[in-house]
């Protein structure tokens, strides 16, 4: 078995060059498949509430949603390092807020660290979120959350908004984030402050110069048919493979070639 991968493992893959590997879980079985495949780091992301149930974005999910999910991820017993998403309105209300849906996240889930979107504007935070030994990977640009202010999934950070995208970047930093998730920016923004940080970036199109990177495992398996945005690979397409098995079954439960003797009791 694997050696088990903590936040110094993390901040040291930046320092050697290695590149750092996330993907998103959100129940057991997946859970297993990701850590048997080697992931360095565990997400279990507010997309949940697009890919699981259904929602078009990923503001109702809730507290009480994502412990349910991360405590079906920790009970795989990942290797990997396990961090759950904070849901929106878990840690923008206040400081207190905060930290306390933070610490559930830890005591009542087992999660190992928490992400939260957003960069100079929650600095704050991330500090005193940091300051009671909860890690924090931070996420900002495209931050999924914000998409009614950003009028869409749109790429954050082109021309004259690049600065401010850095300055959230250097925030976060400062404030004790130990990662920081980039998403949809310009790979060049990108490449720069991955240069610029002595903290470790995942990039999810953010282009190939970051740390690491993060993609939805419903997306890299082609589970998610209604929207894949350009900076998705699909690894694999396992929609039409699991349609065909359920067809079969149901044509062999009707025409009653299952259950055979061999699938009875005597
Ligand atoms: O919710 C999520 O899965 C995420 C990642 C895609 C970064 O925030």
């Amino acid at each position: 078995m694997r050696k088990k991968i903590t936040i110094p493992d993390i901040l040291k893959m930046k320092q050697t060059g290695q590149r750092i590997t996330v993907l998103t879980a959100y129940d057991f079985p997946f859970a297993r498949l990701v850590d048997d495949g080697g992931v360095d780091v565990i997400l279990v992301g507010d997309s949940a509430g697009v890919v699981f149930a259904g929602h078009d974005t990923t503001l109702p999910v809730t507290m009480d949603e994502m412990l349910y999910h991360v405590r079906a991820v920790k009970r795989a017993g990942p290797q990997a390092l396990l961090v759950a998403d904070m849901p929106f309105m878990s840690y923008q209300t206040g400081i207190e807020d905060a930290c306390r849906n933070c610490g559930r996240m830890i005591k009542e889930g087992g999660a190992e660290a928490v992400k939260v979107e957003g960069g100079s504007s929650m600095a704050q935070v991330i500090r005193a979120v940091s300051a009671i030994d909860i890690p924090v990977m931070a996420h900002i640009g495209l931050t999924p959350q914000s998409v009614h202010r950003m009028g869409g999934y749109k790429v954050q950070g082109r021309n004259d908004q690049a600065e401010r995208i850095m300055e959230d970047a250097l925030a976060v930093e400062q404030a004790g984030a130990f990662a920081v998730v980039l998403e949809g920016i310009p790979a060049a923004l990108a490449a720069r402050i991955s240069a610029e940080l002595t903290i470790p970036t995942i990039g999810i199109g953010a282009g190939p110069s970051c740390d690491g990177q993060v993609l939805v495992i419903h997306d890299i398996l082609g589970l998610c048919e209604k929207y894949s945005p350009k900076f998705v690979k699909r690894f694999a397409d396992l929609a039409p493979l699991i349609s065909a098995a359920v067809t079969q079954y149901v044509d062999e439960v009707r025409t009653g070639r299952f259950p055979t003797e061999e699938h009875s009791f005597s």
